[in-house]
């Protein structure tokens, strides 16, 4: 193990597998657990269930089940130390330098790039400053911004030259290897480091805590490319960060403002809007959504609207709906960019633009009408059958009527035909969910898909008594005195076992989630799924004797056959008497054992 148990055991604490889980299936209260559509199958009607009090889930139709840890490793598709990274950003623990070599390395060389990144952009800002950077420093003005913005935003120069970076850092000891692992140089064929910015604007890319992370430099001319930036590197990852979040979450407003690039973020927080953030120029990803999630109480998408910017707007949206954020869309006129609208028409016209964002449902359905022609008889009937379809699938019932009476008014079509072909959609859906799950109900139980191990006699009651001890772990003493570490057959289930028994005898408690912390998917799964099948017990002490009972009777009886064989091949006749009173004796404990069960 990398990180101390404790650290391992709070990352899981601090991340609510119901707001984890949210972000990536819809689920629906129904008691005390919570439900919907399984991610690790495809299904119809939902089996996939969360439990917020045991903080683990569990799909009775794959059979797919642990904590919130092994359901990122499962949907992100990461090892066990890029799940614990990736939760522990999520909650805003910093995890310390780990003990392997390999990951020590890994952080040594991030902690070097950042410090390389950081003398770099010194080398670029007091490049512009200088008389090499005239040129940028007149590009800039002419692009309106100011010496406070340049200086906020830490906007630099890359010189003309090859190599002046390369040749600047070298001079201050920087290594080879460091240079070229950092990006900013790049080997040619024979072998020669080269800078990879060369006469490029240079904005440097913070992470939410101040550090410079990469680069991303822009030409002075129409030449292409119009932007280079830096690679991935082990201190940048591009589908992680927002470029002017560490601004933007200071901001009173509690919004964000989503936009597309670098100069848009900075004409904005110059104009006053300090909630602008970029995703630069990639669809939003996941971790992302998250990142804006857990700043933001609103989240404003201002994509440019041309077609490129809208079907960026619609897959982002997709991502920030299923991250549960509050999602507005804010349409900026004339396919220009947020920069080129404040040039153009001043901050204060760019502000009425996000007050006047419009909801999820409003964007929609307006793109869905601009496809139409609504003065023919056909496209209106077509219209009113999309935003049938688009009110049917959204489930907030108030928000859904109040919506249709609104659309029926401005699109002149009677509510009371739309209220119809919603309400025919939604029984539709409904009575397809009811006749799978019905179907579902005679189709024979699924194969468990990645079963480990388990011993076919002795397996599952040990791991019973595993999933019990965690829930009542009072009944450790009893547990322990019976059945003691050595008594387990199942391996699986003793390597567990030593891990519970280790930490209740030290008086510390352990539930079952947090036993799961070491287990890889297939262990957890089991155990969650043995958990299930177990759940309708509620005399613990009741379930652990029977249990304690029925592995006993498992080992008396193996010890029966070894008596009897060997009472075969006895030749001495006393020894074959001695061994048959130990057999009849066994027998009536067998015998009392199962008059208990
Ligand atoms: P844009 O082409 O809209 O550029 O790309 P921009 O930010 O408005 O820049 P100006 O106003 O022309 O100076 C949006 C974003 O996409 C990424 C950059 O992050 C850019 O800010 N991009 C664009 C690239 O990475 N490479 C490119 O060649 C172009
Ligand atoms: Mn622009």
């Amino acid at each position: 193990m990398y990180y101390p148990e404790e650290l391992i055991e709070e990352v899981r604490v601090r991340n609510d597998i119901i707001e984890v889980v949210s972000s990536y299936v819809k689920l629906e209260r129904k008691g005390r657990r919570y439900f919907g559509l399984c991610p690790f199958h495809s299904e119809k009607s939902p089996s996939f269930s969360v439990e917020p009090s045991k903080q683990l889930f569990y799909c009775f139709g794959c059979n797919k089940g642990g904590s919130v840890i092994q359901f990122i490793m499962g949907i992100e598709n990461l090892d066990f130390l890029e799940t614990l990274k990736f939760l522990a950003d999520r909650a805003g623990i910093v995890l310390p330098e780990p003990e392997d070599k390999n990951e020590r390395e890994k952080f040594r060389l991030r902690k070097q790039i950042l410090d390389v990144n950081r003398e770099a952009a010194r080398f670029f800002f007091s490049t512009l400053a200088g008389k090499n950077g005239a040129r940028a420093q007149a590009y800039l003005k002419k692009r309106g911004l100011t010496e406070g913005t340049i200086k906020q935003f830490g906007l630099g120069f890359a010189p003309g030259g090859w190599n002046e970076l390369t040749k600047n850092l070298m001079e201050k000891g920087v290594g080879k290897d460091l240079l070229l692992s950092s990006g900013l140089s790049i080997q040619t064929k024979t072998g020669e480091l080269v800078d990879r910015f060369r006469d490029r604007i240079m904005f440097p890319i913070f992470d939410i805590r101040g550090n410079i992370v990469g680069f991303g430099g822009r030409v002075l001319d129409n030449t292409q490319p119009k932007y280079m930036n830096s690679p991935d590197t082990p201190a940048y990852n591009k589908s992680r960060e927002l470029y002017g979040l560490n601004y933007a979450r200071l901001s009173k407003s509690r919004k964000l403002l989503i936009v597309e690039g670098y100069m848009d973020v900075i004409s904005l927080h110059q104009a006053g809007i300090d909630y602008a953030v970029a995703s630069l120029g990639t669809a939003l990803t996941q971790s992302q959504a998250w990142l804006l999630k857990k700043y933001a109480e609103e989240v404003i998408i201002a994509y440019d609207s041309d077609t490129a910017g809208q079907a960026a707007t619609l897959r982002g949206l997709d991502i920030l709906e299923k991250a549960g954020c509050n999602i507005k869309v804010l349409i900026i006129p004339d396919g220009k960019d947020p920069d080129e609208y404040i040039r153009n028409n001043g901050p204060e016209k760019f502000k009425n633009l996000v007050d006047r964002a419009i909801s999820l449902l409003d964007y929609k359905i307006g793109t869905e009408k601009n496809m139409y022609n609504l003065d023919t008889l056909d496209d209106k009937l077509k219209l009113l059958n999309s935003i049938a379809d688009i009110l049917a699938a959204h489930d907030n019932n108030i928000e859904r009527e109040l919506y249709a009476k609104n659309y029926a008014q401005q699109y002149g079509i009677s509510l009371d035909s739309l209220n119809s072909e919603i309400q025919k959609r939604r029984s539709r859906q409904l009575s397809r969910e009811k006749a799978y799950s019905l179907s579902k109900n005679t189709v024979p139980e699924r194969e468990f898909p990645e079963l480990p191990k388990i011993d076919s006699r002795f397996g599952e009651l040990e791991y019973m008594l595993l999933v019990i001890l965690c829930n009542e772990n009072r009944l450790f003493d009893k547990v322990s005195k019976e059945y003691g570490l050595d008594a387990y057959i199942d391996k699986g289930a003793r390597k567990i076992a030593e891990k519970l028994y280790n930490k209740l005898e030290q008086n510390k408690t352990c539930v079952l989630a947090e036993l799961l912390n070491v287990l890889d998917s297939r262990e957890a799964s089991y155990l969650v799924r043995v958990a299930e099948t177990n759940s309708g017990l509620d005399d613990a002490d009741k379930a652990i004797q029977q249990i304690l009972n029925k592995l006993e009777i498992l080992k008396l009886e193996d010890m029966q056959k070894q008596t009897l064989e060997m009472i075969k091949n006895e030749e001495d006749g006393r020894i074959r008497q001695k061994l048959g009173l130990e057999f009849s004796k066994r027998a009536e404990r067998i015998a009392e054992l199962k008059r208990l069960m």
